[in-house]
């Protein structure tokens, strides 16, 4: 029985119709959109508890990496204007706006138009009404006129977590998955730009070689694209096989990495994320108050080495004061504990005060 119809001849308001929940076949959720515990964090408080314990991100959330320490670089404090350049869930947003405060403003950007609005509601349930929180659908390579656009001059911190929220990737339907079957998608934001499938269809063999080894550093990377450049895979899971089937010879293990280091090599080139990364280096000192932070979590070498260089050229060019000496690692700790924290690499720099 699904529908609760009211007896005859009751004149009661008629109740919302109850709908009974999908069941789903063994005695644990698997698939995304069944985990309903866990995308209800205030309801079910104890699952969603288990689910951290045991070192996994629940279900449509993420949790902010390497909060301490970026807490410690950016300093926010009382008063200061901030830019979250990725808000995501809204983890490390959340922790700068409870330091913003009295008087403080956080600008909240995402290229996410599907998660935004969940997180933008989330923290003005928060207590973050306009005056204190701003969300803007924007590319951060759009930063200036983000800003400008909130009526700001500059900010005193400015924060980039790069790269793709677990919501992304754990709903198969974005197409980020390697392990759940989703149409070949990838898009951050799926209203832009064309899908990671009709991407690949008009690749060369040469040009995918380039975006293997340039996005992913991946050592089979002629091989691999000679067996997939200018073919059409439609879904995830076709794609994964295929190179499964390019690889009869790898381990089991080998083949899965290979499987992730080419989802994401082919991530990054349907989003232009280096591109966009680039143009957020360029625009950083120009968009910071003097005396302003800057801190950016990457998470592989390519967006690593660029935002080195940056910093380091602009140490010298003077617009920056102090970089990072050395890149800063997550604890051991985090990392266990959170293993999506395992690659991610933190540098800061701080803006010359005249
Ligand atoms: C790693 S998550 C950020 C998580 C966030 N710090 C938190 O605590 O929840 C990265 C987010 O940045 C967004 N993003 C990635 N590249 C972007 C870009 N060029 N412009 C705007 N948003 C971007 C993604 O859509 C995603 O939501």
């Amino acid at each position: 029985m699904t529908d609760s119809p009211l007896p005859s001849g009751d004149s009661s308001p008629p109740r919302p119709l109850h709908r009974r929940r999908p069941r789903y076949s063994g005695r644990h959720p698997r698939r995304f959109a069944e985990k309903y515990k866990e995308h209800d964090p205030q309801r079910y408080a104890e699952t969603v508890a288990k689910v951290l314990a045991s070192g996994k991100t629940p279900a449509g959330t993420h949790r902010p990496i390497m909060v301490a320490e970026i807490l410690a670089v950016l300093a926010p404090q009382p008063g200061e204007v901030t830019v979250d350049c990725t808000l995501g869930y809204g983890g490390h947003a959340r922790e700068l706006l409870a330091r913003l405060q009295p008087g403080g403003h956080l600008i909240g950007l995402d290229a996410d138009p599907m998660e935004l609005p969940k997180t933008e509601k989330r923290l003005r349930e928060a207590g973050y009404g306009p005056e204190s929180f701003t969300a803007v659908r924007s590319n951060f390579a759009g930063l200036p006129q983000a800003l400008a656009g909130a009526a700001h001059a500059g900010a005193d911190c400015i924060l980039a977590d790069l790269g793709v929220s677990s919501m992304q990737i754990d709903d198969p339907a974005r197409g980020f998955s390697t392990k759940a079957e989703g149409p070949l998608d990838m898009r951050m934001n799926p209203q832009r730009g064309q899908p990671a499938s009709a991407f690949l269809a008009k690749l060369s063999a040469p040009g995918l070689t380039d975006i293997l080894r340039g996005n992913a550093d991946e050592p089979r990377a002629t091989e691999l694209a000679a067996a997939l450049a200018g073919r059409v895979f439609a879904t995830t899971r076709e794609l994964a096989e295929a190179i499964r089937a390019t690889l009869p010879r790898v381990n089991k293990d080998d083949t899965d990495l290979t499987i992730r280091r080419v989802f994401q090599a082919l991530r990054i080139a349907v989003n232009d994320e280096l591109g966009a990364l680039d143009t957020l280096l360029r625009h950083l000192p120009a968009c910071l108050n003097p005396g302003g932070r800057v801190a950016v979590l990457t998470f592989h070498s390519g967006e690593d080495r660029r935002v080195k260089k940056a910093f380091e050229a602009g140490l010298r060019d003077g617009d920056y004061s102090e970089i990072s000496p050395e890149v800063i690692r997550p604890t051991v700790e985090e990392r266990r504990g959170n293993p999506r924290s395992a690659s991610a690499k933190l540098r800061w720099a701080r803006r010359t005060r005249s």
